[in-house]
């Protein structure tokens, strides 16, 4: 639905002026708003078809065509319906932000979709935020703000402004961005990577205090209440604006309060949650959208923010859920830290087997059944290509291949979805974790750059990712696990698989081992 996000601020935008030619007292028809009122309704029937089939990568594109067809025709009959429009500025706005979006498309790598879907929640957010304040002060001159109004403007100050610093924060969270803290001497960035200055021994002679990764979770003593606090403080200031449109300080306070509670909301959640915070994130700006309908009296945005909402929330839901987690939990933070980074290609007292690509492809050609894992490393690596062409070599010799796709593995919903349809690999041959069911008959369980999501230890009650469904891989007769490192993925945590008996490492880039692997295939 981002397509729909961006469209929504035009269809704000235009709507401003609609409502000023109904204050101003300008006269609309019933028929006219009739007829509008059913284009926006056929509209939102686009809305929820593009939907239903956005549930399914087969489906997907046609999905987003479909709802982006319902957007165009709300943000027309707007436009159409709005007596007065400035259109330089909305062709001004069409063009500026369409330019941005292409460029944003074609430039913005696959694995940097997640920052960029959490600086489009931030936008919508921001989008409605801005149009809320430019109604209040506008609509104020007037004192007649009606207690609907007070409450939405409230509502969508509240709701824009928590989601836009908070998908700010989730986006250098994302990126994990290094942030001064404190300022003193001039260490080169490629010091603060360890967070600890190392002399020619190894012995730490300075530790930095003065970066903060925001990839990790942001705690502090007391947060919790504090949040809670200024929700409290929020929804008081809230009835203050009800009561009294003119509480002008009540207004400057909410956007103030609302911008560092976004910031505060996000900063202790870290590592492997923030999936879950961009999906909550792009709910609350479908909210904000939803509000600012209300604030404008559009029902076109109305429908298209409650449906955002509601996705988004939906979304999350099922996110939560593929981590055996709590939304409550997540929000609580404090997981995720950078815990046991191993590094290289050996972990203390333990040792791994490796194969190199020679040895993989003979394996794999005496197998009956090969189970394909991918994970985000397989998107770093951009091998997605060279792992299908490896599967169609394996099915011409009869070996069913089967690909485990995890609902969180990669960096965004779908991610592995989204890399396996572009290398065309058919349908039929993906399975989620309903394959773990067939997992004690696989000959080779082949984990191509994923790591949390077949991490074992999540069946352990007291590890950080407990319960979180992932694909039970050791069960394999064979594991073959292609990563660079022993280093750990997301969450942060030592993925004991890698020491298993049954395991073997394929050390090296996914893309150049896969593609070793496929010309081994070839040859023999
Ligand atoms: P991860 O656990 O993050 O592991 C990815 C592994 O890929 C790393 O251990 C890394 O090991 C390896 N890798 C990186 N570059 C590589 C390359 N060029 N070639 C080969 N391997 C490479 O990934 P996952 O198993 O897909 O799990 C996803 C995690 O991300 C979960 O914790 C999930 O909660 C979180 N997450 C998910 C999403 C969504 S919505 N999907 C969004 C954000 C976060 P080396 O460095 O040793 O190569």
């Amino acid at each position: 639905m981002d397509t729909t996000q961006i469209l929504a601020g035009l269809l704000a935008q235009a709507s401003t002026q609609q409502v000023t030619e109904l204050l101003d007292g300008a006269a609309v028809s019933p028929v006219r708003e009739f007829l509008v009122n059913i284009i926006y309704a056929i509209a939102a029937i686009f809305f929820v078809f593009g939907l239903k089939m956005l549930s399914s990568p087969r489906t997907a594109r046609r999905g987003n065509l479909v709802a982006s067809v319902g957007m165009f025709i709300a943000v027309v009959v707007t436009l159409a319906s709005a007596p007065g429009i400035g259109y330089p500025v909305v062709i001004s706005g069409f063009v500026v932000g369409g330019l941005i979006g292409l460029v944003a498309a074609k430039k913005v790598p696959m694995t940097g979709m997640p920052e960029m879907v959490a600086l489009f929640n931030g936008s919508g957010g921001l989008a409605s935020a801005v149009v809320a304040m430019a109604e209040y002060w506008r609509v104020n001159a007037y004192s007649d703000l009606l207690i609907d109004a007070r409450i939405s403007i409230s509502l969508t100050l509240l709701i824009g402004w928590v989601t836009f610093t908070g998908s700010f924060i989730a986006f250098l969270k994302l990126r994990g961005q290094w942030i001064p803290v404190f300022w003193s001497g001039k260490e080169s960035a490629k010091d603060r990577e360890g967070g600890v200055k190392k002399d020619t021994a190894g012995n730490p002679i300075m530790q930095w205090k003065r970066y903060i990764k925001m990839g990790n979770p942001l705690t502090f003593p007391l947060q919790h209440p504090l949040n809670l606090l200024i929700v409290l403080a929020m929804i008081v200031l809230c009835a203050v604006v009800a009561a009294n449109p003119a509480a002008v300080w009540a207004v400057v306070l909410i956007i103030l309060i609302s911008a560092v509670l976004g910031v505060l909301i996000t900063a202790p959640i870290g590592g492997a949650d923030m999936p879950v915070v961009v999906s909550l994130l792009n709910s609350y700006s479908g909210l904000a959208a939803c509000a600012a309908g209300f604030v404008l009296h559009n029902t076109g945005l109305i429908i298209s923010g409650s449906l955002v909402g509601a996705s988004g929330l939906i979304l999350t839901n099922i996110m939560c859920k593929a981590m055996n987690r709590s939304l409550l939990n997540v929000m609580a933070g404090g997981f995720g830290q950078d815990t046991s980074a191993a590094g290289g290609t050996s972990v203390e007292g333990k040792t791994v087997r490796q194969m190199d690509a020679e040895e993989a492809a003979m394996v794999l050609e005496a197998c009956q059944k090969v189970f394909i894992i991918p994970g985000y490393g397989m998107a770093v690596a951009q091998a997605q290509h060279a792992v299908a062409e490896m599967a169609d070599l394996l099915s011409q010799r009869g070996i069913e291949v089967k690909y485990g796709v995890h609902p969180v593995a990669g960096r965004m919903p779908g991610h592995m979805n989204v890399l396996l349809a572009e290398a065309n690999v058919p349908y039929e041959q993906l399975a989620d974790l309903e394959l773990n069911s067939e997992m004690e008959q696989c000959d080779v369980a082949l984990v191509i750059g994923a790591n949390d999501v077949v991490n074992p230890d999540a069946r352990r009650p007291d590890s950080q990712i407990a319960g979180m469904p992932i694909f039970d891989v050791d069960k394999a007769r064979t594991v073959m696990v292609c990563k660079r490192s022993l280093n750990p993925g997301f969450a942060g945590i030592q993925n004991p698989l890698f020491f298993l008996d049954n395991t073997t490492m394929l050390f090296g880039d996914a893309k150049k081992m896969v593609s070793a692997i496929v010309n081994e295939l070839k040859q023999s």
